[in-house]
């Protein structure tokens, strides 16, 4: 796992494996059900990796062959946090990494008077201040909505370095936006595209991922 180029983002292995689910994601041609089966395999890796990061304490066992096994327990309590629509697509990766987890959700849409991006909704665990957070949203473009879905993360009590934000590609200039705001906060991705286009999409990008987790 390499930090680099950007300190605090952290990109899955560029193996052949990933690169395959990526190109079948990325292909326009791809159905619905596809879509969703190969991202889903994406988002597991991400909370995998995510997890990878949470602080442990050594734990020793007893093996089935009578032997000791000196190994480590998690410690600390997570939350997940969807920025709705598009991010409560990685709830149940979560889900299935964390049985039980709490995941609370934040709903941010463009004004339409201002054009800029407005929060509509917050519903967050009580103690999320306790919690290390997993903040979900699949594609980083601008980071409009992830600087503001962090802002109300800070405002309850959560320290930055106590979250991760995971996507599946991030754009160079949200990457710096959002680090130039929430430089301790580590950004875990599987892919960093070139750019923006014209429309503010990640180029090669996916188009709407929501869309086509969702609808299409
Ligand atoms: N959101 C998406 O779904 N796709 C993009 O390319 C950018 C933001």
């Amino acid at each position: 796992m390499s930090s680099e180029p950007h300190k605090n983002v952290f990109l899955l292995p560029q193996t052949n494996q990933l690169l395959g689910l990526y190109t079948i994601i990325r292909d326009r041609d791809t159905k619905r059900p596809d879509f969703i089966f190969y991202s889903d395999r994406i988002i597991r890796l991400l909370v995998e990796e995510g997890l990878n990061h949470l602080p442990v304490t050594p734990r020793t066992v007893e093996t089935a062959t009578n032997q000791i096994f000196r190994g480590v327990s998690f410690l600390g309590k997570i939350c997940g946090v969807s920025i709705v629509r598009a991010g409560e697509s990685m709830e149940q990766g979560l889900r299935e990494c964390c049985r039980s987890v709490r995941i609370g959700k934040i709903l941010i849409q463009r004004d339409e008077e201002t054009a800029l991006p407005k929060l509509f909704y917050e519903k967050l665990p009580d103690d999320i201040a306790d919690r290390y957070v997993f903040l979900l949203d699949p594609m980083l473009a601008t980071g409009g909505s992830a600087m503001m879905a962090t802002d109300v993360l800070i405002k309850r009590g959560v320290k930055p370095e106590r979250i991760f934000f995971l996507n599946l590609i991030c754009s160079p200039e949200g990457i710096e936006n959002y680090h130039s705001k929430f430089p301790n906060v580590k950004i875990v991705t599987g892919a960093i595209d070139a750019c923006l286009d014209e429309n503010k999409y990640l180029a090669p990008g996916l188009g709407d991922f929501g869309d086509r987790y969702y609808c299409i």
